[in-house]
C-alpha cells in the first residue's frame, strides 16, 4: 500500500498534471512566444519533424503501440503520457499539443528538479499550477514574486512589479546555469543498455558559458508587454536546426604547415560533445588549389556509430559504440593529413555537418534536402 502510494507520488510528480496551453502566454510574452514557435521543443513530435518520424516509424516500439520517445519529446501531451505510465501503452495522436506544444513553456517553467537515472535523467514537474521558475537576473536568489502594485506619492506613481497572472520563483537551483535542461539532454540508452547518446558534459574552470548563455543568448526586444525589458533570453533555441552559424564561434579551426605537410586543428569551445545525436554526421572538408588544380582529400568524420557484433546497427539494435570520433568537450583534435604542400597553394577548409548520415539517411527513407546536404558551419582560406 506504501509503495503503491509513492510510486503513485512519484509518477505524478514526474510527469505533472495538465499544463496551461502556450497561447495564454502569449498575450503578454508575444516575441518569447514567437520565437519558441520556432524551435525545435516546438517541433519534437512525430507531427512537426520528420527525422524524428522517420526512425519512429522503424523502431519496434512501434509495432507493439509504445510511443516511450513521449517522456522527452512530447511531455505536455498529458493525456498520452498518463496513458503510458498506467499500462505502458499509448501511441500518439493528433492533437494541438502535439501540433505546437509537445514541450510546452509551462512544462519546462514548471521543472523543479531533476531525477537522476541509467537509462535516462527524469524531471521532477512541480504540482503548483500558475507558478513559474525563472532564473534570477539581478533578483535576489531567495525571492518568489506575486502580482503586486506599490503607490507613492498619495497614489500618484504606481509601480506594478510580478505578473499579474503568475507567481515567479527564482529559488530554485535547477535553474542555474541550465542544470534544469540534462532531465531530457544528458543521456539515453537503449533497451540493451548501450548508450545511444550522451552530451558528456565536462566543466572548467576557463568557460563562463553555459546551456543557457550559449543556447539561448540575450536578443533585442522586451520579456513582456507589461515591464518593458530592452533584451530577452532567445527561446529559438540555436541549434543544428535553428541558427546554427550563430553557434559556430565557439568552433574554432587552423591549418598550418610542419615539416612540409599540412596540419590541421580543430577545437572545440563547448562544454560538451558536439553532434552527439548518432544520425549526425559533422565533417572536414579539404580542398587544395594549385595554379592548374583543384584536390579534395578525403573528407574527416567526426560521428559516433552504433552496432551489434562488429557490425553498424540501429540505435535500437546496438550493444556497443564501434566508432566515436566526435569533438569532445573542450578537445583540441590535431589532425596530420600527411599531403606535402608545394607553395604556391590554396588549402580551403570547410567544417560543417549533415543533419542525418547520408548511409543512415537511405536506410531509413529520409529524402528532405534539409536533412541530407552538407551545412557549412565554417570556411576558411590560407595561402602557403
Ligand atoms: C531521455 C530523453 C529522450 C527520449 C526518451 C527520446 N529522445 Fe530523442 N532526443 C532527445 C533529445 C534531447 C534530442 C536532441 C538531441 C540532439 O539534437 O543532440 C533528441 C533527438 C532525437 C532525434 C533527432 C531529431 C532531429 O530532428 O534531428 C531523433 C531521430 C530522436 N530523438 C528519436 C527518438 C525516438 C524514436 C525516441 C523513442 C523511441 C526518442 N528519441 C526518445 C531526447 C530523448
Ligand atoms: C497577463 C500577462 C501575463 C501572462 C498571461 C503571462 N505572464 Fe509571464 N510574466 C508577466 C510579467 C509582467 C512578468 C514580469 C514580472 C517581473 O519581472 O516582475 C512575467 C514574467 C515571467 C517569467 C519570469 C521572467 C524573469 O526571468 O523574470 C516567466 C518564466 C514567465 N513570465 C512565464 C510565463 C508563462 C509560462 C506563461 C503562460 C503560462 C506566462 N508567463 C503568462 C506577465 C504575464
Ligand atoms: C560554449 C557554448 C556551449 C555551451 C555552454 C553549450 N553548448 Fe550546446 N552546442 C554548442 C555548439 C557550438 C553546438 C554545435 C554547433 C551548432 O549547432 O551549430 C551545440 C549543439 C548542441 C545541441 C545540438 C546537437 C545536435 O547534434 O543536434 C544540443 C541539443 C545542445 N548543444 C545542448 C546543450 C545543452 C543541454 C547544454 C548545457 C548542458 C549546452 N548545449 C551547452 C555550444 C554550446
Ligand atoms: C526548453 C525549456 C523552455 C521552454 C520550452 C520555454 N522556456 Fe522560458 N525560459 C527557459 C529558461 C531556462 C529561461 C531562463 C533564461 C534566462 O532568464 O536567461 C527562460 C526564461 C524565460 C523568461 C524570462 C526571459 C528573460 O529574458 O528575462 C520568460 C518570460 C519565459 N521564459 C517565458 C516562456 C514562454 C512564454 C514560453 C513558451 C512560449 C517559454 N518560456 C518556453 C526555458 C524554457
Ligand atoms: C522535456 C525535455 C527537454 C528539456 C527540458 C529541454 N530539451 Fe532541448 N530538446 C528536447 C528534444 C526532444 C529535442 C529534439 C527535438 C527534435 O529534434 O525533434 C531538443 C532539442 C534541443 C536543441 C537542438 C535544437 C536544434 O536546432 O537542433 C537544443 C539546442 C536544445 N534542445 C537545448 C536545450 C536547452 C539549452 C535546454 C534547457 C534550457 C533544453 N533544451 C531543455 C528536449 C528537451
Amino acid at each position: 500500500m506504501y509503495r503503491t502510494l509513492t510510486m503513485f507520488l512519484l509518477a505524478t510528480s514526474l510527469y505533472g498534471a495538465n499544463f496551461i496551453s502556450s497561447d495564454v502566454c502569449r498575450k503578454c510574452h508575444p516575441t518569447i512566444y514567437n520565437e519558441y514557435r520556432d524551435s525545435m521543443h516546438s517541433k519534437s513530435s512525430i507531427y512537426s519533424d520528420d527525422i524524428h518520424k522517420s526512425v519512429w516509424e522503424h523502431h519496434p516500439m512501434k509495432k507493439d503501440g509504445k510511443y516511450k520517445c513521449a517522456k522527452c519529446h512530447t511531455p505536455s501531451d498529458t493525456k498520452l503520457v498518463n496513458s503510458l505510465l498506467k499500462d505502458g501503452k499509448g501511441m500518439p495522436q493528433d492533437n494541438e499539443i502535439e501540433q505546437k506544444e509537445p514541450i510546452g513553456c509551462t512544462y519546462c517553467h514548471r521543472i523543479k528538479g531533476i531525477k537522476e537515472g541509467k537509462v535516462s535523467n527524469s524531471n521532477i514537474i512541480s504540482q503548483k499550477p500558475k507558478y513559474y521558475f525563472a532564473l534570477k537576473k539581478g533578483k535576489n536568489e531567495n525571492e518568489v514574486i506575486k502580482f503586486h502594485e506599490t503607490t507613492s506619492f498619495f497614489g500618484l506613481s504606481r509601480k506594478v512589479t510580478g505578473s499579474p497572472f503568475h507567481t515567479i520563483d527564482y529559488s530554485n537551483k535547477t535553474f542555474n546555469s541550465g542544470k534544469m535542461c540534462l532531465g531530457c539532454h544528458d543521456h539515453k540508452q537503449n533497451s540493451k543498455g548501450t548508450t545511444i547518446c550522451t552530451i558528456d558534459l565536462k566543466s572548467s574552470k576557463e568557460s563562463k558559458e553555459n546551456c543557457i548563455t550559449c543556447h539561448m543568448p540575450q536578443v533585442q526586444g522586451s520579456f513582456n508587454t507589461i515591464i518593458k525589458s530592452k533584451t530577452h533570453a532567445y527561446h529559438g533555441f540555436l541549434g543544428v536546426h535553428n541558427n546554427p552559424k550563430a553557434l559556430a564561434k565557439y568552433i574554432k579551426i587552423d591549418a598550418k604547415k610542419v615539416d612540409g605537410k599540412l596540419q590541421i586543428t580543430v577545437k572545440n569551445l563547448a562544454n560538451h560533445k558536439l553532434f552527439a545525436q548518432p544520425l549526425r554526421l559533422a565533417q572536414l572538408h579539404i580542398t587544395i588549389q594549385s595554379k592548374d588544380k583543384s584536390t579534395k582529400l578525403k573528407p574527416f568524420d567526426f560521428s559516433t556509430v552504433l552496432g551489434k557484433d562488429g557490425k553498424a546497427a540501429p540505435a535500437w539494435l546496438a550493444t556497443e559504440i564501434l566508432k566515436d570520433t566526435t569533438l569532445k568537450a573542450f578537445e583540441n583534435r590535431v589532425i596530420d593529413t600527411n599531403y606535402t604542400i608545394k607553395s604556391p597553394q590554396k588549402v580551403i577548409l570547410e567544417f560543417g555537418y549533415y543533419k542525418v548520415a547520408p548511409k543512415f539517411a537511405s536506410k531509413l527513407g529520409i529524402n528532405s534536402k534539409d536533412a541530407t546536404t552538407f551545412h557549412t558551419l565554417i570556411k576558411k582560406e590560407y595561402n602557403f
